[in-house]
């Protein structure tokens, strides 16, 4: 039998608003049965490709054909009824519905029809869970449940309507290294039953472990299709953003300079639960020109660290000094413009960007009432202009529209560039920096690590946190690593490896 592509995606153009060019004339083949990685930088357009196989958008021009047969996809349902299933970055769960009711929403079944089949719903669950090895708890409520778990739903969702090819858009992004090992195994599986595969990430690692053949999209455009045991990362990673990259290293240059932030005895409760604390007891400095990495599991004490220094919660006990002046109690906007704080924090869209206001707002908006961008009660809108449209060429912030984009518009990963670009163009004493090359591509993080340590040679006190070993690695001074919210080690960054990080990471907590 002649092995046909259960993928065919011919000459794909896509064009937003009649300017902006998200795919011109790109092609994809996938093979049945494989694992096909879709790689490019930022705003490549893998997500608006994908989402046109998914009857999202309809291309501007291209034709698509599924198991060989030319198919018009007009609409998510008729994705789904020629077997495709897609696993978006952000999930689509109802909260407060349990698992179970959260996987066939939408589906065929009626609603009264759910209510008298559930017995038989949970059964047709429990053999796809056994079949796949996706175990999660049906009657869990979504809210309750990790987000590793939260996305073996949304799988458990597309096995469900039976899907044949399976699109994932970045799905360990979200996820924490033992729960990307987990879904690596599940992709892995799930090729083994058949199924096809298409696979957004940034991760060489992950495209090294999992991936057959690779197809690369640079600005819209279809650089080649690789076949990933052939090919060395590096090569890979040359296609996708078209130059070298190098490996951005601290290189530890003495400092002695002073303590800029002194942080005595801090106890936080925990984010999630305002019963127990989530950081205990935490002291530590950060002088003046120094990056102090935070290592550790993800849920260990991080975000309330985070948000302890950035005024977003309050602490329990214990006292924060910034240059000598006590911010414990301070509000988040005299940190920001009192004591110039610039903060990157974990979730984006939630504290990072306002999506539905332009790139011109967003990056104004702590400063629109400082002299800054306001004279006698008028806002100057050229220099807020002017300076946005600084951090986007810098940052290399694609279709930003000088500044006229919508958040919302930019892809996740542009996104995040403008955020790091706003904190780190600002003048700021510290820097309280959480996760900042998550989601972005090989290019993009080589930049945004030279950047970091520019802020340090510049003398700003930086606290990173990074569930990332390699960055936390790459960029510390010193290193303190967390483990139940308490530091159980502290290395300097010249004498830390990732085996002697590991270890520390998992010895337990001397109470
Ligand atoms: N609905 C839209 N309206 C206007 N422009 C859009 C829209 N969706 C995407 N774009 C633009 O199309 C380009 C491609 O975006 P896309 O989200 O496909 O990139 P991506 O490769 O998935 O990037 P990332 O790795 O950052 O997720 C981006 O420059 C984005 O600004
Ligand atoms: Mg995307």
């Amino acid at each position: 039998m002649k092995n046909i592509n259960a993928v065919e995606m011919k000459n794909i153009s896509m064009i937003f608003n009649k300017k902006i060019i998200a795919n011109k004339n790109i092609n994809l083949d996938v093979k049945k049965g494989e694992v096909h990685a879709l790689m490019g930088e930022n705003g490549a357009g893998k997500s608006t490709l994908m989402s046109i196989l998914f009857g999202i958008y309809e291309p501007t021009e291209g034709n698509i054909f599924i198991n060989g047969k030319e198919e018009i996809i007009s609409s998510p349902v008729k994705a789904t009824k020629l077997g495709i299933g897609m696993v978006h970055q952000h999930f689509k769960l109802v909260d407060i519905f349990p698992v179970w009711k959260n996987i066939i929403l939408g589906s065929e079944e009626t609603q009264y029809k759910q209510i008298i089949n559930k017995k038989k719903i949970i059964e047709d669950l429990t053999s796809i869970m056994k079949e796949y090895n996706l175990e999660v708890d049906l009657n869990a409520k979504v809210k309750d449940i990790s987000v590793g778990m939260k996305q073996r739903v949304e799988i458990l969702k597309i096995l469900y309507r039976k899907a044949e090819i399976m699109v994932f858009d970045e799905p360990t992004a979200v996820l924490t290294p033992s729960e990307i090992d987990g879904l690596l195994k599940v992709i892995k599986e799930l090729k083994g039953m058949g199924k096809t595969i298409i696979l957004i990430t940034h991760k060489m690692a992950e495209i090294k472990e999992v991936a057959d053949r690779a197809t690369i999209i640079r600005k819209g455009h279809y650089v080649g299709t690789f076949d990933v045991k052939k090919t060395s990362a590096s090569k890979l990673a040359e296609a996708m953003v078209g130059r070298k990259i190098i490996e951005i290293k601290n290189t530890h240059k003495q400092n002695n300079n002073e303590d800029l932030i002194v942080i005595k005895n801090l106890n936080v409760k925990k984010h999630s639960n305002n019963k127990v604390l989530g950081l205990k007891n935490f002291s530590t400095t950060i002088k003046a020109g120094e990056i102090l990495g935070i290592a550790g599991v993800e849920g260990n004490g991080q975000i309330e660290l985070a948000e302890a220094l950035s005024g977003m919660t309050k602490v329990d006990s214990g006292k924060i000094y910034v240059n000598d002046k006590n911010i414990t109690h301070e509000s988040i906007s005299k940190r920001y413009n009192v004591h110039k704080m610039g903060f990157i924090p974990e979730d984006r869209h939630k504290f990072g960007l306002v999506l539905d206001a332009n790139l011109i707002t967003n990056v104004a908006l702590q400063d629109i009432s400082t002299k800054k961008y306001s004279k006698h009660g008028f806002i100057n809108k050229t220099a807020m202009q002017t300076h946005t449209q600084k951090i986007i060429s810098k940052f290399d912030v694609r279709n930003a529209d000088a500044g006229f984009a919508i958040a919302r518009q930019l892809s996740g990963g542009n996104q995040q560039k403008m955020i790091i670009g706003r904190e780190l163009s600002r003048d700021n004493n510290f820097i309280i920096i959480f996760q900042p090359t998550r989601g972005l591509d090989v290019g993009s993080i080589e930049f945004i690590h030279s950047e970091i340590l520019k802020a340090k040679e510049e003398g700003k006190a930086i606290l990173l946190i990074s569930y990332e070993l390699s960055e936390i690695l790459q960029l510390s001074d010193r290193i303190l690593v967390l483990n139940s919210g308490q530091i159980v080690g502290e290395i300097s960054g010249k004498n830390a490896t990732r085996e002697k990080l590991g270890e520390m990471m998992v010895s337990s907590v001397v109470e």
